[in-house]
């Protein structure tokens, strides 16, 4: 009996040194001490040893798998040291070039739409400007002629921004501010675009409380609104390409008197032979779409910025820009642009 033991315990000792890792060591372990195994069922013959033999043979028994388990441990260190002196004897060459090449993402195409526009306008002697998304309200409403119950003003409207001064905070709403802030730092002449992020609490299908602007604030003196039309009528042709027509219907905004919506012809439904529109899904058969607010900058405006409303005129325009980027590329929903899905932006190659 106690020859099987040693026996057990001698093949015990050459699989382990054949052992590699510790799924090798587990199925050894399982094979001679797990319920079924080889050293186990020898306790089981106990019972046909003569009662005087039984003592002897239970303590060769237990040194014998007090034994099997050292060894296993035993092994299990060596092989978790080895592991470790290879992983540290391991030299990277850290400067080697990459086994993959690494893909090289794309602008985002709002990104692209918005220095195209950049680029158009700067070619028409207009400077780009930025302005801040956390905006002072007097900025964005009371130096734009907006009324104190002006529902733009109302908590529905727009996200409004704990302040730590009396400094009244909201997140910017349009694009219109940045007028503020280059009337209120700059002398006319001016003519500046200012693009960016706004802010307002709508939610739907066609809306999202994240958008994007261009305003364009041009100041001089005899500026009319022939100007504006021109100027808007040029931006249209050199990125939608040339002959789509542009026509202003009039409206209403604070800050501007008079104003005026900005359609341009629905480039989708444009025939090509005649030129005239025809009418499709898009445009919901007008073949106009609004692309814009624009107008006569307020005396008011001017006025609460420093201007002198006797002495200059100017135009101002708030762009949707998200919308010329729907527009450009044929895509059909707005939300397509913010879910961040690689498949949908992989398609605006730049
Ligand atoms: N700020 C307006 C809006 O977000 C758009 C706008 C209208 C901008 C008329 C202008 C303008 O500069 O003159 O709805």
């Amino acid at each position: 009996m106690s020859d099987q033991l040693s026996e057990q315990l001698q093949q015990l000792t050459e699989e382990l040194a054949r052992s590699e890792d510790a799924d090798a060591l587990y199925e050894v372990r399982v094979r001679y001490l797990g319920k079924k195994g080889s050293i186990t069922a020898l306790r089981r013959q106990m019972g046909k040893l003569a009662p005087e033999d039984r003592k002897a043979f239970g303590q060769a028994f237990n040194a014998v798998k007090v034994e099997a388990e050292r060894a296993i441990e035993t092994r299990r260190d060596a092989l978790v040291s080895a592991a470790r002196e290879a992983d540290l004897a391991r030299h990277e060459d850290l400067s080697m070039p990459g086994a993959h090449e690494r893909e090289l993402g794309t602008l985002h195409p709002i990104t692209q739409t918005r220095r195209a526009l950049e680029d158009i306008f700067a070619r028409m002697g207009f400077a780009v400007k930025e302005g801040p998304h956390i905006e002072d309200e007097r900025y964005n409403f009371d130096k734009l002629n907006f009324q104190p119950g002006h529902p733009a003003r109302d908590m529905q409207d727009t996200f409004f921004v704990r302040p730590r001064s009396d400094a009244r905070l909201v997140l910017r709403t349009h694009t219109s501010p940045v007028q503020v802030r280059t009337m209120l730092a700059h002398e006319p002449p001016i003519r500046v675009v200012a693009p960016g992020t706004v802010f307002r609490k709508d939610d739907d299908a066609t809306h999202s409380p994240m958008f994007h602007q261009l305003e364009g604030l041009f100041v001089d003196r005899h500026v009319t609104m022939a100007d504006l039309k021109a100027t808007l009528y040029r931006f249209v042709g050199e990125f939608f390409g040339e002959g789509l027509n542009v026509r202003l219907r009039p409206s209403y905004f604070p800050f501007v008197e008079p104003g005026a919506e900005v359609d341009m012809q629905c480039p989708f439904c444009r025939e090509e032979a005649s030129g005239a529109s025809v009418g499709c899904g898009l445009c919901k058969g007008t073949t106009w779409i609004e692309i814009a607010g624009s107008g006569m900058v307020h005396p008011h405006v001017f006025e609460s910025c420093g201007i002198d409303p006797e002495r200059y005129t100017g135009w101002a325009f708030g762009l949707g820009l998200d919308r010329m980027a729907m527009l450009k590329y044929a895509v059909t929903h707005l939300r397509l642009f913010f879910d961040g899905d690689v498949r949908f932006l992989e398609q605006f190659p730049c």
